[in-house]
């Protein structure tokens, strides 16, 4: 059965809050193993990130879910030192054919976000992934509330959530239940394999 890894950024929580629910979504597919996997800044040493116990551990998965908030209309840089410390594995192409997706969280409505699962789809591009797209209908065209709506933006590349950014601020219902939904996608997908 299939083992799925979520690696995310997050430096104040919002993200780290869609990841669970990427993480509760594959774990809804019976006989699926999750890693839920934080990219921790103080691991960064002159730009470049280093765990091997993490890296062994997205090595070891059949996909790999990338996360990160939006920072000035990209990833954010502890998510970038990250990706510039998988060249290793790119060199060889020892991801090539694992799953993968992504998900991103900004502050304002649009943030420019779209930026940031681009880039998360091209790093899996790099490494020979195959990217999963998120195929939650917007709701809001089926009369729902925004609130509760899954796929409220409207994003096929990936999963976005715009957060309050207040100490209260949380992804809506609608924006966990897209998430879930990208993880149990995924993990079906893995299974099928
Ligand atoms: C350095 C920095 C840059 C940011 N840039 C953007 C941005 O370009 N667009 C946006 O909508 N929000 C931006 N934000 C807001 C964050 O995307 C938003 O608060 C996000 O949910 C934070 O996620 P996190 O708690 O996982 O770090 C920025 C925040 C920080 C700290």
């Amino acid at each position: 059965m299939p083992t799925v890894a979520i690696i995310h950024h997050s430096g104040t929580g919002k993200t780290a809050m869609l990841a669970k629910a990427v993480a509760d979504g594959a774990r809804s597919v019976a006989g699926t193993t999750v890693s839920e996997l934080a990219i921790d800044g103080k691991k960064i040493t002159d730009g470049r990130f280093a765990d091997d116990t993490l890296f062994a551990q997205l090595d070891a998965a059949d996909a790999i879910i990338f996360g990160s908030p939006t920072y000035m209309g990209m990833v954010s840089g502890q998510f970038k030192c990250f990706a510039d410390a998988t060249a290793g594995r790119w060199f060889k192409q020892a991801w090539k054919d694992k799953l993968a997706a992504g998900f991103t969280t900004s502050g304002s409505p649009s943030g420019d976000k779209q930026g940031t699962l681009l880039y998360l789809a091209t790093l899996a591009c790099q490494h020979g992934m195959v990217w999963v797209s998120s195929d939650a209908m917007n709701e809001v065209y089926l009369g729902k509330d925004p609130a509760v709506a899954m796929n409220r933006l409207g994003s096929t590349i990936g999963v976005m959530s715009q957060v309050a950014p207040t100490p209260e601020g949380k992804p809506t219902d609608g924006d966990n239940a897209t998430a879930r939904n990208l993880g149990a996608r995924v993990a079906r997908l893995a299974a099928k394999r």
